[in-house]
């Protein structure tokens, strides 16, 4: 029988330094969550509305759009293809740019010396680490979402959000699914982000669960979702990524509907406090998200994975970009960047993401993301 994992609850980081600390991202990634399960605690108050009048029109009508895009895991998704695990991940053949130089000039990485065929595998493992994470994404949105059916005061979000419990459900089987019977299992939890979903469930206050899982969490999954559908040419997992899109898309924009109304009638000591949750969950989900696992799979030497991760800090570069471009302006939508003399937008300039502000945010972008009633690849 497997053990519970032993983490400590809510363990919030607070020091912004350490965040940055190569030492602690290594020493956090060897964070044991147990072999078959991992307890935490969850806060807040379940609370009973007696108002059923359902007030807000976005609110209805994402909900109505949710009971019509419902799709089935076990029969809209063709499992019986057989999967090539090269076109999986071709987009890692060939052409890795600066993963290649940098990891390949850091003296006994071995990576200089790769051929095609180790980029290959290592390709394989990227995309079976990067789905492992997705697949304990959607078990941290599945948990999140029904604390939010309990907490949330409003019934229009009441109703929503029992729909996305079920979206998230599915979003598990498909991933799991995938990940048992065409990519040979999986990996174990990203400890940051299991972490951020601890603390999101150990917070009291009802809104830091959307804020953690429906925008910072999801609207990260989102863009990754994005990308990962663009990178593979294997039919399966780009049909099966672009159903569980079209949900997202919805969920990421249930979280700005709900929220923004609640935050202008915040304080700016409260609102302060979302501003600094919001930039601790992105610079953990910014280089701390790294792929450790896959690098010592690959044989590389934790030390020259220590390495790597100071050169890159050096140098400035961060690869992992492009994923914030929901964040910032759903950030911005819910009035978190410009709040308090603009904290949030000076931190998300020093950190190098404020180039996404104006990128559309997801509060109607769902519309575009419709699976069920087109005809989706
Ligand atoms: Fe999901
Ligand atoms: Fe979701």
């Amino acid at each position: 029988m497997a053990k519970p994992g032993s983490i400590p609850t809510a363990r919030r980081i607070r020091d912004l330094e350490q965040l940055n600390d190569v030492d602690s991202i290594l020493a956090t990634a060897d964070l044991d969550f147990g072999e078959g399960f991992h307890t935490t605690a969850t806060r807040g108050d379940t609370q009973f509305t007696w108002d059923y009048e359902s007030s807000r029109e976005p609110l209805e009508r994402l909900y109505e759009k949710a009971k019509t895009s419902q799709w089935n895991a076990s029969t809209d998704l063709d499992w019986t293809i057989d999967v090539d695990i090269e076109k999986v991940s071709r987009v890692f053949t060939g052409s890795t740019g600066p993963l290649r130089t940098m990891m390949g000039d850091i003296p006994g990485s071995g990576v200089g010396r790769w051929t095609d065929k180790e980029w290959s595998e290592f390709g394989i493992e990227v995309m079976k680490w990067r789905l492992s994470q997705f697949l304990h994404g959607e078990q941290g949105a599945l948990v999140c979402t029904a604390k939010i059916v309990e907490t949330v005061p409003w019934i229009d979000a009441k109703y929503y959000a029992s729909t996305q419990v079920v979206d998230e459900a599915r979003h598990v089987e498909v991933f799991s699914r995938y990940l048992r019977e065409k990519l040979d299992g999986e990996y174990t939890v990203n400890a940051e982000l299991q972490l951020l979903i601890d603390d999101v469930l150990g917070d009291d206050r009802w809104d830091i669960t959307y804020l953690g899982m429906q925008i910072m969490i999801e609207g990260l999954a989102l863009a990754s979702f994005g990308f990962t559908h663009a990178q593979t040419d294997e039919p399966l997992l780009k049909k099966l990524l672009r159903y569980v899109m079209a949900d997202e898309a919805r969920h990421v924009a249930f979280g700005v509907l709900s929220l923004k109304e609640y935050y202008e009638g915040l304080d700016g000591t409260e609102i302060r406090d979302r501003q600094e949750f919001a930039l601790e969950a992105a610079l953990r989900m910014r280089d701390r998200m790294f792929m450790i696992q896959v690098w010592e799979q690959m044989g590389v030497p934790r030390a020259v994975v220590g390495e790597f991760l100071t050169r890159l800090r050096a140098t400035g570069v961060w690869f992992q970009g492009p994923l914030f471009s929901k964040i910032v302006p759903n950030c911005k939508k819910l009035g978190l960047l410009d709040a308090g003399d603009g904290w949030l937008r000076e931190k998300f300039t020093e950190i190098g993401v404020i180039e996404y502000e104006n990128a559309p945010d997801t509060s109607i972008e769902y519309e575009l993301f419709d699976a069920v009633s087109s005809d989706v690849a």
